[in-house]
């Protein structure tokens, strides 16, 4: 029996740290975070750096009409890649880790490799997608989502950000609105690499999650319109207040969740008030909705509820209340194979592992729409994200790169 392609070989932890902690100084916000909201001049700047450190590997890169960059080495067999990869910008309060991570490790990976001199069957890569986080410019997963093929650049850049701004004016302003089609090369397989976002792995002492799914994602708008009075002289009966209104929808989703139990969860993440005044009964509301769900048919029960409670509430605080979806996406399953493949390759690294859904949405579930895909996942500590205070520490991160390594190459190896 011939030896693995990996025998011998381990990737350099500090050197992936390292980049990790250069990667997270761009951006750089109070208590360890990092801010790099999509295409912003920080994203330049953050994607900047990464493209210099694809560059000096001397890898093959291109760079799509909706920003996604991919660096390739190529294989001494040929055929398509094995693709990893995640993304680079971040949420406004964000840690230096999500998405970061995964492309810094596949990174990782192709320099260990070239280090050693080793070549793969099938070439390897490594991507970015734009916009993953979705917080200025719907929808999240937006890069690997036209990577897909399930939106046209033309379509996405056409999309107006939560600031006005339009996207392929700001994809043209930071310098990456390349000349590679869309829809993508279809990968041989796509894996991604992520910290887990959650508390599960923590709480349960397991070193590598087996992801085996995303769950399904609704996001709504509300623009809630009601009257805005002297807040002295109305009497309650009177109002048609859009902030009690808000208040009401946002118990209500937490109540909806409680009820549902099982895997749903809810979220008002944003409201805005107008005018937004000590002595004034607002007059409009605008905010958001998230019900996530790993199944679809509860997913849809849950946003039927949500749309009912809305009709009821308008009638009864006398406002009216606008909804527009700005994300759905169903729940997504990976591909079998590959979660057998990553549950192997941790055990035989000697690492306790689980499988488990992902409660966070990934560019890896718009991938999986053209090829085989799954992730892995590594402990988020205290399972905490989106959040400055995000930490996975460095001896989980490194052994995550060391399966992605492992899987990344047996894949490189089929015919
Ligand atoms: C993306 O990070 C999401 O799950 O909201
Ligand atoms: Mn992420
Ligand atoms: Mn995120």
């Amino acid at each position: 029996m011939s030896a693995p392609p990996w025998e011998g070989l381990a990737i350099n932890g500090e050197r992936l740290l390292r980049r990790l902690r250069e990667l997270g100084q761009i951006g750089a916000i109070d208590n360890g975070g990092c801010a790099r909201v999509a295409l912003t001049d920080a994203d330049r700047a953050g994607r900047d750096l990464v493209l210099l450190w694809m560059r000096d590997l001397g890898l093959d890169i291109t760079i799509d009409t909706i920003g996604n960059v991919v660096a390739t080495r190529p294989g001494h067999r040929g055929g398509a890649p094995v693709l990893c990869g995640s993304h680079i910008d971040t949420v406004a309060t964000g840690g230096i880790y999500d998405g970061n991570y995964g492309v810094l490790a596949g990174l990782e990976v192709i320099e260990t490799l070239i280090d050693a001199g080793v070549s793969t069957a099938r070439p390897l890569a490594v991507a970015f997608f734009t916009n993953e986080e979705g917080v200025r410019f719907a929808p999240d997963m937006m890069g690997s989502l036209v990577y897909a093929g399930g939106l046209t650049a033309e379509v996405a850049h056409d999309v107006v950000g939560a600031d006005g701004a339009r996207l392929g004016d700001e994809l043209a302003r930071i310098g990456y609105l390349g000349p590679t089609p869309c829809p993508g090369v279809v990968p041989h397989a796509y894996v991604e690499l992520h910290i887990e976002q959650g508390p599960i792995l923590e709480r349960t002492t397991t070193a590598i999650g087996a992801v085996t799914g995303v769950q399904g994602i609704s996001w709504q708008e509300l623009t809630i319109t009601g009257q805005s009075n002297h807040a002295g002289t109305t009497p309650m009966a009177f109002r048609h207040d859009a902030a009690y209104a808000a208040a009401a929808v946002t118990t209500f989703v937490r109540q909806l969740a409680q009820d549902i139990g099982g895997h749903q969860v809810a979220t008002v993440g944003q409201i805005d008030l107008h005018p937004n005044l000590v002595n004034v009964v607002a007059a409009r509301a605008t905010m958001t909705v998230d019900l996530r769900n790993t199944d679809e048919g509860i997913l849809q029960s849950a946003e039927a509820r949500l749309f009912s409670f809305l009709d009821e509430l308008a009638s009864e605080e006398g406002v009216t209340i606008d909804r527009r979806t700005l994300v759905r996406f169903e729940p997504v399953d990976f591909d079998p194979r590959v979660i057998d493949l990553v549950e192997r390759v941790a055990t035989d690294l000697g690492h306790t592992v689980a499988r488990m859904p992902s409660g966070a949405g990934h560019d890896a579930q718009m991938l999986a729409r053209v090829c085989p895909a799954g992730m892995v996942f590594v402990p988020s500590v205290k399972g905490i994200s989106h959040n400055p205070a995000e930490f996975s520490h460095p001896t989980d991160l490194v052994a995550g790169a060391d399966v992605l390594f492992r899987v990344l190459l047996t894949l490189a190896e089929e015919a």
